[in-house]
């Protein structure tokens, strides 16, 4: 079987290639629409096509760049009996689920304390580790690191948001992003993202109405 693959274009769009029907239905938009897609195409990640999720050549007349800018990753670390936890901010895509489905570990705080082991099993520390649906959140026990392997394909383009990457999708990029794991990733969508091709929750700022994703 040919694998799915994602180019991220140099200054342009997301090429989504090698599309089956088979794994047509697992690309969704908005959470719930199916999408019309042939065996390649272009997904807007300059966050202006006037024909969202797909490019429609703004991003030629707006100049877009899609550079990464930042130098150095923000990683923090954190530790419990039997398990350490690794926090990459620079691929967290906001989505928030942490510190809503596991209030008593994750903190909407923004600080270097927002992340509490005390008060949980490691069982469900590892369940709220396995839900970051960007993989920001990662684990490890006695040094080595636990990664889950996602087959079952899914792409899903989020409302105002990135696009989100489960299973065996081969994205083109020379250097991942430390603690990523390959098989459970978002990309940006909006344009600004300090690290791209990964979204960084940059949208959330975004008050210019010129972005139509
Ligand atoms: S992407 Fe992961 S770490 Fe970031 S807010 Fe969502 S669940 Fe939390
Ligand atoms: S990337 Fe081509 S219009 Fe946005």
């Amino acid at each position: 079987m040919i694998q799915l693959s994602i180019i991220p274009i140099e200054n342009g769009p997301l090429k989504i290639k090698n599309l089956s029907n088979e794994n047509l239905k697992n690309i969704l938009f908005y959470d719930y629409l199916p999408i019309t897609l042939k065996t390649s195409t272009f997904i807007c990640r300059c966050g202006k096509s006037k024909n969202q999720p797909f490019c429609d050549g703004t991003h030629l007349k707006d100049n877009f760049n899609s550079e990464k800018k930042i130098k150095e990753e923000i990683i923090q670390v954190y530790n419990s009996k039997d398990v350490t936890v690794t926090f990459n901010r620079s691929i967290c895509a906001g989505s928030a689920q942490c510190v809503k489905e596991f209030p008593t570990i994750y903190s909407s705080e923004s600080s270097q304390d927002w992340i509490n082991l005390d008060k949980e099993t490691t069982q469900e520390i590892i369940k709220s580790i396995e839900s970051c649906p960007s993989s920001a959140l990662s684990y490890s026990i006695d040094d080595k690191q636990i990664m889950q392997d996602y087959e079952k394909e899914n792409i899903n383009i989020l409302k105002n948001g990135p696009i989100s990457v489960v299973g065996a999708v081969d994205l083109k990029i020379e250097h991942w992003s430390s603690f990523a794991n390959k098989t459970k990733f978002t990309l940006c969508r909006c344009g600004v993202s300090e690290n791209k091709p990964f979204c960084d929750y940059s949208h959330a700022s975004l008050k210019d109405d010129s972005y139509t994703f």
